[in-house]
């Protein structure tokens, strides 16, 4: 695979995708955003890989959408090239997406990094919805996500006033997962690509879908969705191998069926 302003790479039972913008502190352009997702699908659907990682580099993964890609367009206009709908396709993708973030994660930054289940941050990573300092608001989720991550009030501050708060109280605040030095990272979200990629992978799809759900749901519905899911497995050669391995006192070898 090969894109301009992206980098894909694969590792057994992993992908990475890293963003490539770094003049402009990787800000998300059009054309960026359509290779990101596109990625992601293929990705999706290979079977070697078994989870993702967006990542930019220790500056930033990303300080927001491209501002002078919008700058001067009309309200028209961004209805037409609706660029938002890309994203609606990130939340489609089936495989654990982990971001690894350090320095600026703003904007659409800190928006992709809320599509992904499980984020990963330097030290230094910087987390912020700044968009209402240059006139607009969050158009990628940052109203919903963030909100759901962090809660009423701070997400309140920060999408009102535009500040960026550290790693270290996104992750107080339940936003960041973990927060390692800068020059592991990246070395952390792998580990964790690492770990997922030992596990059997419908089980993991399933599990994903299930969390995923008690986003949009009541917790009833949200329930027997997860009972359902769980029969389900039932039918896997995986569960009947994880099973009878436990019973057998030794390590499980997953067919991925
Ligand atoms: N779009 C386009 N270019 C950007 C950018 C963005 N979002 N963020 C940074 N850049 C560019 C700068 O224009 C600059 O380019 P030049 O060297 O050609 O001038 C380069 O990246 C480096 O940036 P700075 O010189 O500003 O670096 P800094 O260290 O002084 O400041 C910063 C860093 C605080 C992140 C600052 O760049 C900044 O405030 N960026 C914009 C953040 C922002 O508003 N993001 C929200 C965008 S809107 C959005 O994301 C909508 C949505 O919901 C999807």
């Amino acid at each position: 695979m090969s894109y301009q302003h992206i980098l894909v790479t694969k590792e057994p039972g992993f992908a990475v995708i890293q963003f490539n913008r770094p003049d402009v502190l990787n800000a998300l352009n059009m054309k960026m955003m359509e290779e990101i997702v596109e990625a992601l699908e293929t990705l999706d659907k290979d079977e070697e890989v078994r989870s993702i990682i967006l990542t930019g580099n220790e500056k930033a993964l990303a300080a927001g959408a491209d501002i002078k890609e919008m700058a001067d367009a009309t309200s028209v206009e961004m209805l037409v090239r609706d660029q938002f709908a890309r994203w609606d396709r990130i939340r489609k993708i089936k495989k654990p997406l982990i971001a690894a973030v350090s320095g600026f994660a703003l904007g659409g930054g800190c928006e992709i990094a809320m599509t992904c289940d499980i984020i990963i941050a330097s030290e230094t990573a910087k987390f912020g919805q700044p968009e209402i300092k240059i006139g607009v608001i969050p158009g990628a989720g940052g109203t919903q996500r963030l909100t759901r991550a962090v809660g009423k009030y701070k997400a309140m501050e920060m999408v009102l006033t535009g500040t960026m708060i550290s790693a270290e109280e996104a992750k107080e605040r339940g936003l960041v997962n973990r927060i390692v030095p800068i020059e592991y990272f990246l070395e952390e979200a792998k580990s964790l690509a690492k770990e997922i990629a030992g596990k059997p992978p419908i089980a993991v799809r399933l599990a994903k879908e299930a969390v995923l759900k008690a986003f949009d749901t009541t917790i009833e519905g949200g329930l027997e969705f997860e009972r359902k899911n769980f029969y389900l497995l039932f039918a896997s050669d995986d569960q009947k191998e994880g099973m009878k391995a436990f019973v057998e006192k030794r390590n499980p070898e997953w067919k991925g069926r």
